[in-house]
């Protein structure tokens, strides 16, 4: 057994703490803690629960009180809430208490909430509902950040969703309505038990609504809850995946498609990319693109150097083109590919059977003498070295294109994935193309101008968390056996791009070192890199023309 005063290391996270809420005027203030809520004072985490060494989960458990200051404190999770889904904020609802277990909140009676008929109410109870519920089963799951909710800086998180709603309409609310959920105490260490472990919560919550001292409605409101994690290693199963996690798989994809369609014209030209994004990924792409400005001119700049680099591989000779996380990437059909080229989409086969799925809609010819093929694979789980060996043919260079993901695995896993291309990138006209953001950006945002702040904190509230950034390009890709060749900043792509976001964004040109360069201590290798023959006009990290 764990013992109750075992201090437990937690990660890094950020909670974003909203004050003044109620009045109007709300100030946004960015804690940096050590599990969410102990600041930098020393306080042992306490295991409120009993647990077992089974339980092999990351959950760091703090103190109610230090857990309902940061995360769960009333006025931010309501300004969290009204700021992720604007009619709360409309309707001006508010959470008024939140305690282990249950939560109360008052959809209020103005004249956003009424109308003469009534008619309106019934859909604003369920949601005032359905986010009470949520937060009382929230409150069980001490210091886990909710994705959608709060801002999550690391791969733990919970998701969270509704699942099932019963509602008896008893009377129309006629002042302002308490909204209330209560999760029986006898379930509360279950609960906990089975999301610590990874398992699947599902638990069916009363709701009370009343005027004053009357009931006007009852509700049975059912939830899912889940450590993020945990839904992801399902990934690559088709038949066990949950529709609502495959469609947040596709959902990346989707808004990076978005993007595009909204720069198409810029830097680079993709008639495709609004109908593959469809509505959705358009308007997700101009929600991103409000919260994180700098979204668009980060995807134009990447899709253009990226564009560039495979264009030159290509009129170079090298035919094998390896897509990594295809998602909705229309390289093969709007550059003018070479006959004889052979194109490999890789990606969850979720991913890959939307992607074609579109493409089918779309009147669209496979362009004439190329071949596509689509590789399912999760390259956290998988072997990426065989899946290549499997399709590429032996002695051809090949071309990967690792782009928009680096910055969302650990270090650990983009180490593991770079290695597992090694072998195919063996022959010295092969290149690797991937884009990564600064260190400093994931671990030290605060070091930093506003706009980059703002950046960071933007994606953890989307629930897309910048997780990995290496402080050098050139030494990270040396460490993992690479080359770089070339190492530009994003900004040198367009002449407007000022904010200090676009210069820790950076793309990297890469081959595999030989084995006679792979022992070059990495300051001899700076120089050698970028005094040496494969570039003379750049240095280290810089602004560069690519000579390779
Ligand atoms: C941000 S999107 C980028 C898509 C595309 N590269 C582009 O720039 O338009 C990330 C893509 O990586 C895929 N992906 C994420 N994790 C993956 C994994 N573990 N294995 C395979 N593909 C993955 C997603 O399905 C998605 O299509």
């Amino acid at each position: 057994m764990i013992q109750a005063t075992k201090t437990k290391k937690s990660p890094q996270r950020e909670i974003n703490e909203v004050r003044n809420y109620g009045d109007g005027t709300r100030s946004h203030q960015t804690i940096r803690d050590n599990a969410a809520g102990r600041g930098d004072r020393d306080v042992s985490p306490t295991l409120p629960i009993e647990m077992t060494e089974e339980i092999s989960s990351p959950l760091f458990e703090v103190s109610w009180d230090q857990d309902r200051q940061f995360r769960m404190d009333p006025a931010t999770v309501s300004a969290l809430l009204r700021e992720q889904v604007p009619v709360l904020d409309f309707v001006k609802w508010a959470v008024t208490s939140i305690e282990p277990g249950s939560a109360e909140s008052v959809l209020p009676l103005n004249p956003q909430s009424t109308n003469q008929h009534f008619t309106h109410q019934a859909a604003l109870c369920v949601l005032a509902g359905d986010y009470t519920g949520g937060i009382a089963l929230a409150s069980l799951l001490s210091g886990w950040p909710v994705i959608g909710v709060h801002p999550v800086s690391s791969p733990q998180s919970v998701s969270m969703w509704l699942l099932r709603v019963e509602i008896k309409y008893m009377r129309p609310s006629v002042t302002d309505c308490t909204v209330t959920a209560r999760i029986d105490p006898e379930r509360h260490d279950r609960i906990r038990k089975r999301f610590l472990r990874g398992q699947a919560v599902v638990e069916a919550i009363t709701i009370e609504f009343h005027n004053g001292d009357s009931l006007i409605a009852e509700a049975t409101l059912t939830y899912f809850a889940r450590q993020s994690e945990k839904l992801r290693s399902e990934g690559i199963s088709t038949t066990q995946i949950n529709s609502l996690y495959s469609l947040k798989l596709t959902s990346s994809a989707e808004l990076i498609a978005g993007v595009r369609a909204s720069e198409n014209g810029r830097l680079f030209q993709d008639p495709f990319a609004a109908q593959m994004a469809g509505q959705h990924g358009v308007a997700m792409a101009n929600r991103f693109c409000e919260r994180t400005p700098q979204l668009g001119g980060m995807v134009a700049a990447r899709t253009s150097h990226l564009d560039g680099a495979l264009s030159k591989f290509l009129a170079a000779g090298g035919r094998d083109v390896v897509l990594l996380g295809v998602g909705w990437d229309m390289r093969p059909f709007r550059l003018s590919l070479p006959a004889g080229t052979r194109v490999y989409e890789l990606d969850f086969p979720t991913t890959l059977a939307e992607r074609n799925r579109r493409l089918s809609q779309l009147t669209l010819t496979d362009p004439q003498g190329v071949t596509r093929s689509s590789i399912p694979i999760d390259v956290r789980t998988m072997s990426l070295t065989s899946v290549l060996e499997d399709i590429l043919p032996h002695g051809a260079p090949v071309f990967i294109a690792w782009e928009g993901m680096s910055m969302y695995f650990s270090e650990k896993e983009v180490r593991q994935i770079l290695d597992g291309m090694l072998p195919v990138l063996r022959d010295p006209d092969s290149r690797l193309w991937i884009d990564l953001i600064d260190r400093q950006v994931v671990e030290h945002p605060e070091q930093l101008p506003s706009s980059v702040q703002n950046f960071v904190r933007g994606m953890q509230i989307l629930g897309d968390p910048l997780t990995f950034g290496p402080s050098s390009v050139a030494d990270f890709m040396c460490s993992v056996g690479l080359r770089s060749l070339e190492v530009t900043l994003s900004d040198v792509c367009f002449p407007e791009g000022t904010d200090a976001v676009y210069s820790s964004y950076k793309f990297c040109v890469a081959s595999a070192l030989t084995s006679t360069e792979t022992a070059v201590p990495s300051t001899v290798l700076e120089t050698w890199i970028w005094g040496g023959a494969f570039k003379t006009d750049t240095v280290k990290d810089g602004r560069s023309g690519g000579n390779w």
